[in-house]
């Protein structure tokens, strides 16, 4: 449902709960913050949540963190998602202050249907670009894991190359993940894919 206007959303994330105003304050101190030392695992660009809501919901003994850049969208999450779960918070923020709000925090980040950026001259923006890669080297824990979803094939390819180069190994890639034995939780753009019959490719890139 859209917001119906910017009063909403302010109103929405002032007294959202599980949204963290000021995350770089948690740097370091999110298993504090959690009250447990549990793994704690990032989507990045989460959207409207529909993923991280439910891992969250799925799997209690991880702590979900959902990054958004963009208020509005953080809005419609919170509309969607009012109910406050121990084991999950939400971040409005770009992927590049990741640094400034994660010491050497995280197991997992997850990309889904990120931003596919697809001129040559913008590769730099995508999520899995050398410059996004060298950040998530420092808020990873000493194991890496970044699991990935997309249904752009030139998106994917790009990402195999630049994970690889970068010293990332496969544990798996699959390229019709809705015709898997694989566990999924859908995103939302996932399910309005599916629903055109797009398949979806999936990755767990590893670096240890
Ligand atoms: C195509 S949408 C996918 C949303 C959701 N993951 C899904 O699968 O339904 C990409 C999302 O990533 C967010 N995003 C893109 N670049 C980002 C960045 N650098 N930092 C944080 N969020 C970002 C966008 O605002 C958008 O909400």
């Amino acid at each position: 449902m859209r917001l119906r206007n910017i009063k909403d959303k302010d109103i929405l994330i002032e007294n959202c709960t599980y949204l963290e105003k000021n995350p770089q304050n948690n740097k370091n101190k999110w298993s504090k913050i959690f009250g447990n030392n549990n793994e704690i695992h990032l989507e990045i660009g989460m959207g409207k949540g529909d993923f991280i809501y439910h891992m969250a919901l799925k799997y209690p003994h991880i702590n979900f963190i959902g990054l958004e850049k963009y208020t509005g969208v953080i809005g419609r999450a919170i509309k969607k998602y009012p109910q406050e779960l121990p084991n999950l918070r939400i971040i409005n923020s770009d992927a590049l202050n990741l640094e400034n709000i994660f010491a050497k925090e995280i197991s997992t980040i997850y990309l889904n249907f990120s931003d596919p950026w697809p001129k040559k001259r913008q590769a730099k923006r995508r999520l899995t670009s050398e410059v996004f890669l060298a950040i998530y080297d420092n808020i990873f824990k000493a194991s890496k894991k970044i699991i990935m979803k997309t249904d752009n094939l030139n998106l994917f390819a790009s990402s195999l190359v630049s994970l690889s180069k970068y010293g990332y190994i496969f544990e798996d890639v699959n390229l019709d993940l809705a015709n898997s034995d694989i566990d999924n939780i859908l995103t939302e753009y996932e399910t309005k894919f599916m629903a055109q019959g797009l398949k979806i490719n999936y990755l767990i890139a590893i670096k240890k």
